[in-house]
């Protein structure tokens, strides 16, 4: 029998901190569609995002309120009020909703960053909280930086967060500075000084810069923490955060030892990996631990041996577990509408009315070219769909040529935002730079290519391609992904894709800095 009190629970913030990292912007629709498998993963908490940065956070972290059932949905806010008010007012309409604040703790952060005393960030502190709780009594509070500072001071801040009823305290190691026996003595002398500590949730929160934030994580739990903040693919700010499928799985396959339990359904871990690096256009590391592809191969002879013998004379998880190879589903040129959406459903997705045609549509151009289709072409292929948005450029036609005799040649046709169609021609280096320059030159913009990858989304030789690009343009990176049976058009997707969340980033940093701009004027000097 399992015993409640080691239950760790999965705080999730792949929408807020993993979407923080660089080149990272989804849109409305595919928040959700995250938050929706996230939440079919099992996660208890979906950090849905920081509701007051930007009109469009707030109505991503709504909609996720609004739609999403099972987990809490929580919003991230500063200690000021205008933050806990959009908070709030983004989560309100969820079952479970939670406001999250912090301020930072550590002398650096206080006096360098916020240019304030200890004492007014205690006050801070005392307000923020109480504001949050006459909103709700699911309010959790963190010390930033509080790897980093003074444990004396944290546990009087924390004190006072828990005098004005948060039920959460989550200490994070904001810079990923922190080793797993120090981190662990930081939360067993917060304990002592703080007795009201054993009375609520406590929590981790780390980063990766040295590469720790798992096993800091771990060290945290191990002193009695029983929330665990992480992100899918260990993505996030900087070196990311602690990734998610490390932690539920070095649970699960050492609880034994361990003791320690969650209510994640591991058999979604691969699926949430591959939707949340399609989407962000985060590509996983071969070798990652969980969900890297190389992470249940075998390479050395004597290995392969040995698992035909006996899988666990080299394997320490099953690779069914995180839901490897367990779809049968397939699908062919002779499947039905009906066959489709049954196959999307038993995927998780819900794809009704245009949006069903159109994924019918793409099916049957992919059944043309491929004899199988099966569940990892059908992820492909509605996440690919999902990215496609009215407000985007959108591939309409293209011709490359490219011979051994002469340099190659682009030409291509672009549907506008706007309305109307963009005409581009250009040679280059190769056929992909003369593409990319013609889309370039069709767009009126001059965006730069900075990282490009392809990939195969099954084996075979006529396997869907999936192109990455990472481009800058006008000083912002931005990603984006595209999946076809033909390599270029799948660049071409791509490339407008990140050219387009290029420019909707944007957009939403003028907005939200004109917004700021008002606020400050409108705000008199004390
Ligand atoms: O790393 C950090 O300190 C954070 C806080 C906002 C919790 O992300
Ligand atoms: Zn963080």
């Amino acid at each position: 029998m399992r015993d409640e009190a080691n239950r760790v629970g999965i705080f999730d913030t792949t929408l807020r901190d993993g979407e923080q990292s660089p080149g990272i912007s989804l849109n409305k629709q595919e928040k959700l569609e995250i938050a929706h498998q996230l939440a079919r993963l099992g996660v208890d908490v979906i950090e849905a995002g920081f509701p007051v940065t930007s009109p469009g956070d707030f109505g991503a972290v709504q909609a996720i309120a609004r739609e999403v059932e099972g987990p809490v949905i929580c919003g991230l806010a500063r200690t000021a009020k205008q933050d806990i008010d959009a908070a709030w007012n983004a989560v309100q309409d969820s079952e479970r909703p939670r406001i999250h604040t912090f301020i930072a703790t550590s002398d650096i952060h206080i006096e360098r960053k916020l240019q304030t005393t200890r004492e007014d960030v205690k006050g801070q502190v005392r307000a923020a909280v109480a504001h949050a709780k006459q909103y709700t009594d699911d309010v959790e509070f963190s010390p930033e930086d509080g790897s980093r500072s003074d444990v004396d001071f944290m546990a009087e801040v924390i004190q006072i967060a828990l005098d004005e009823g948060a039920i959460t305290i989550n200490v994070p190691d904001t810079v990923g500075y922190t080793m797993p026996h120090e981190y662990k003595a930081t939360f067993e002398e917060l304990y002592r000084l703080v007795p009201g500590l054993h009375d609520v949730v406590v929590s981790v929160h780390c980063h990766n810069d040295l590469g720790l934030a798992v096993a800091n994580s771990f060290a945290g739990l191990q002193a009695g923490c029983r929330q665990v903040e992480c992100a899918v693919n260990g993505i996030g700010e900087r070196a990311g955060n602690a990734s998610l499928e490390e932690l539920v799985m070095l649970l699960h396959t050492r609880e034994s030892s361990v003791g320690l339990w969650t209510g994640a359904n591991t058999r979604e871990i691969a699926r949430t990996s591959r939707l949340v690096s399609r989407l962000t256009g985060y590509t996983v590391q071969p070798n990652k631990a969980i969900v890297g592809r190389n992470a249940f191969a075998h390479e050395a002879g004597i290995h392969q041996d040995g698992v035909l013998k006996d899988r666990t004379t080299y394997e320490i998880m099953d690779a069914t577990t995180i839901g490897l190879d367990t779809n049968s589903i397939v699908l062919g040129k002779h499947s039905g509408r009906h066959a489709l959406r049954k196959a999307l459903e038993e995927l998780g997705f819900e794809v009704e009315g245009a949006a069903l045609n159109q994924a019918f549509k793409r099916f049957k151009e992919i059944a043309d070219k491929k004899k199988r289709v099966t569940a990892l072409d059908l992820e492909a292929i509605v996440s690919d769909e999902m990215q496609q948005s009215p407000a985007a450029y959108d591939l309409e036609s293209f011709e490359v040529e490219a011979s051994s005799s002469r340099g190659p040649l682009a030409r291509v046709r672009v549907r506008l935002p706007g309305g109307g169609v963009g005409e581009g021609s250009f040679t280059g280096d190769g056929p992909v730079d003369a593409f990319f320059s013609a889309i370039n030159a069709a767009v009126g913009h001059e965006a730069r290519l900075k990282e490009y990858h392809v990939s195969a989304v099954t084996g075979g030789r006529d396997a869907l391609g999936e192109v990455t690009v990472l481009l800058e343009l006008d000083g912002r990176m931005a990603s984006g992904v595209g999946v076809s049976t033909d390599i270029l058009e799948a660049s071409g997707k791509s490339y407008l894709r990140a050219i387009s969340n290029a420019l909707a980033e944007s957009a939403a940093a003028e907005a939200e800095h004109h917004l700021s701009r008002a606020e400050t004027e409108r705000t008199p000097t004390p």
